[in-house]
């Protein structure tokens, strides 16, 4: 599996400590208030998991699988594959998400959210890769901003694999071409 990286882009370590910095800022943003967690699926587990033990409010959690990726290209569709069992109306959403690309997903997402009238939605990425941007939608927390190079570990895949690594590199071009 590690002969498929060409090199490690985001160390364990740094990591860590960007996680406990974004987790600190958004203590402190939603100090009083109570927000909910939502994780788009599957990237975000490992991200979401370290983040929100960070977290120092009041908070609950919920997951969305939404499917707009295929391989290293997206498709430009968004499809919801599980929804929401919470209610979110009133609430102060945060959406989890592993990476911000073409900006597609979560734009998509986003709408279709406030359509439940919550009282707020906020975005945290781990990654943001703004040379690709499509769509108008910004992160208001984000871990880490990198070139546009295909990145897998750290609960990121490549057609399913590589998600158990835990720092984020590189994947060789060859893997994908
Ligand atoms: P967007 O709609 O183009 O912003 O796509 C976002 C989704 O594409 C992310 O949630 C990832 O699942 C996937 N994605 C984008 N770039 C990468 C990458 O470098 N590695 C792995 N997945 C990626
Ligand atoms: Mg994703």
């Amino acid at each position: 599996m590690e002969n498929d990286i060409e090199r490690v882009l985001i160390s364990e370590e740094e990591i860590r400590r960007k996680v406990e910095e974004v987790g600190r800022q958004i203590s402190e943003d939603f100090e009083g208030r109570e927000p909910i967690f939502v994780g788009v699926l599957k990237g975000c587990f490992i991200f979401m998991a370290d983040l929100i033990r960070e977290v120092k409010v009041n908070c609950s959690l919920d997951f969305m699988a939404v499917s707009s990726y295929d391989g290293t290209n997206s498709t430009g569709a968004v499809k919801i594959n599980k929804d929401l069992n919470s209610d979110i109306c009133g609430k102060d959403v945060i959406l989890v998400e592993d990476i911000l690309d073409s900006g597609v997903t979560l734009n998509y997402l986003k709408n279709y959210l406030l359509n439940r009238e919550p009282a707020s939605i906020s975005i945290v990425t781990l990654m943001d890769k703004p040379a690709r941007r499509k769509a108008d939608v910004f992160a208001d927390y984000s871990c880490f901003e990198i070139p546009d190079e295909f990145v897998v570990g750290y609960g990121l895949d490549y057609n399913q694999r590589y998600r158990n690594l835990p720092y984020i590199g590189v994947l060789k071009k060859e893997i994908y071409s």
